[in-house]
């Protein structure tokens, strides 16, 4: 018998920390992806709400549901058997009240097969994380520029700069309060992901939060230049397969209407050859 690959828990996080380890993690949102990064050594997947965007073509993350959710993380949970999965829990899935907080996060666990979950905000969080933590639930918390607030801020904005700060430290040291084992660290100052990554006994992963965090997080999409109308400017740059899959394609169109495809390897003869 087969024995099932070891999937990465909880305890990586901590240990990367104690280690000095960086620890890297990218977005996916179905089971091809799931796959490719679980072959790729990515240690840890984010099955993120930024579905919303570069999935399901919104403006935000706001409209997905936890039913958009759900299918994902289980789509990626089927593909990667190694990585650490969180599962972002959506807009509205949380904030409400605790019991319905609770039910959302089985949910994305039980139906999805995520080992945790990740959910915006700080102080005003606080109690929902312990809650989450207190029922056997590993939480991840974001703190900083939280896309789902995008309507408050005004905009994508770079968050904690001046006398911001300081609300950016109390956010990120609630949620490790409260039990997290990590947090994300969104769009703000490197000086500012630096203070609060020494602060912090949680490992911090940033996105456009500078090169000081313990790990970083990037939306597959953007690194690997998917989208050829967007491109953040904290992306990295890993790669442009909007342009690659353009150009096959445009070569598929091509060989079809001259008839060059399918040739003899590609096609089926009533006597196996
Ligand atoms: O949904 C997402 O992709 C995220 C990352 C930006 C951290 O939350």
């Amino acid at each position: 018998m087969c024995a099932a690959p070891q999937r990465l828990t909880v305890r990586y996080f901590g240990d990367a920390k104690a280690r000095g380890q960086l620890i890297p993690m990218v977005t996916a949102y179905d089971y091809n992806h799931g796959l490719l990064m679980d072959g790729a050594g990515i240690p840890s997947i984010l099955v993120g709400d930024s579905l919303g965007n570069v999935v399901l073509g919104y403006d935000s993350t706001v409209p997905v549901t936890v039913e958009d959710m759900v299918r994902a993380t289980a789509a990626v949970t089927r593909g990667a058997k190694k990585a650490f999965v969180v599962a972002d829990m959506p807009f509205g899935s949380y904030q409400s009240d605790v019991p319905t907080a609770i039910k959302n996060a089985a949910r994305l666990m039980k139906e999805g097969g995520a080992q945790s979950v990740k959910l915006e905000g700080g102080v005003s969080v606080e109690g929902t994380i312990r809650a989450l933590v207190e029922a056997g639930i590993p939480v991840m918390g974001h703190v900083g520029f939280t896309p789902q607030s995008i309507h408050s801020f005004g905009g994508y904005r770079v968050q904690g700069r001046g006398a911001n700060a300081q609300r950016v430290i109390e956010d990120a040291l609630a949620v490790e309060r409260a039990g997290a084992f990590s947090v994300v660290l969104e769009l703000m100052p490197s000086e500012l992901s630096k203070d609060i990554t020494a602060q912090l006994s949680i490992p911090t992963i940033g996105i456009g939060a500078g090169p000081h965090c313990d790990g970083q997080i990037q939306v597959l999409h953007d690194m690997l230049g998917l989208d050829p109308t967007f491109r953040p400017r904290h992306a990295g740059h890993y790669g442009d397969f909007a342009e690659a899959i353009t150009e096959a394609v445009r070569r598929y169109v091509n060989d079809v209407g001259e008839g060059k495809f399918p040739a003899g390897q590609e096609s089926h003869y009533s006597r196996p050859g």
